[in-house]
């Protein structure tokens, strides 16, 4: 973790942020999209960090290494007008490979715990794959437990598919 910052993210980052999804995307298999990134272009992204950067329902941190995105992590409440469901939050992170077991995402999960509990969660979500060890190990070191199984979670190519597990954290 040396020499690495975090902070909430801002609407200037948009284009930092879609680069960098591109080049964690073509890292590995576990996320949702792979090395073209997510469908969003940089306008757009910019309005969704101006609006969900930091908000009662969503919290996107980066960690900058010497100014350079290399991480990011998010929280965003599951449903903000269905009451019933507003005591969760969904969690997501990702760490370029350069920077992986320098305890990043720990140190952004931790973060995003905190910014969760802030904003009255009671219960943390996630999926992850199941062949994904070392980012199961991450989140269970930090009290997150099995709590499902979900079959086809990812297509890759039609015949091609991954399970997750959901990953739950109880505040
Ligand atoms: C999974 C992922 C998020 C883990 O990120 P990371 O920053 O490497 O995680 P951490 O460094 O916090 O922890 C990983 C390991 O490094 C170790 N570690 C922590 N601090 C460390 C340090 N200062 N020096 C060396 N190792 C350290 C941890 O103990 C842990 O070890 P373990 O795997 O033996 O338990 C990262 O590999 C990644 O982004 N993968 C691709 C995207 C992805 O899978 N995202 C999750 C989708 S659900």
């Amino acid at each position: 973790m040396k020499n690495i910052t975090m902070r909430p993210l801002r609407a200037t980052d948009a284009q930092a942020v879609l680069a960098f999804l591109k080049t964690v995307g073509g890292q590995t298999k576990n996320l949702t999209f792979g090395s073209k990134g997510i469908s969003v272009d940089v306008q757009e992204e910019r309005c969704y960090l101006d609006m969900n950067a930091e908000s009662e329902d969503s919290c996107e941190l980066g960690a900058f290494d010497g100014g350079e995105l290399v991480a990011n992590g998010s929280i965003k409440r599951v449903s903000c007008c269905r009451p019933r469901m507003a005591h969760r939050f969904s969690v997501a992170v990702s760490v370029r490979k350069s920077h992986w077991g320098q305890g990043i995402a720990t140190a952004l999960l931790k973060r995003l715990i905190q910014e969760a509990r802030i904003r009255g969660a009671e219960v943390m979500e996630l999926e992850v794959l199941c062949s994904n060890t070392s980012a199961i190990r991450v989140y269970e070191s930090l009290g997150f437990r099995i709590v499902g199984t979900y079959e086809k979670y990812f297509r890759y190519a039609p015949g091609e598919y991954a399970d997750a597990y959901w990953m739950n954290l109880y505040l």
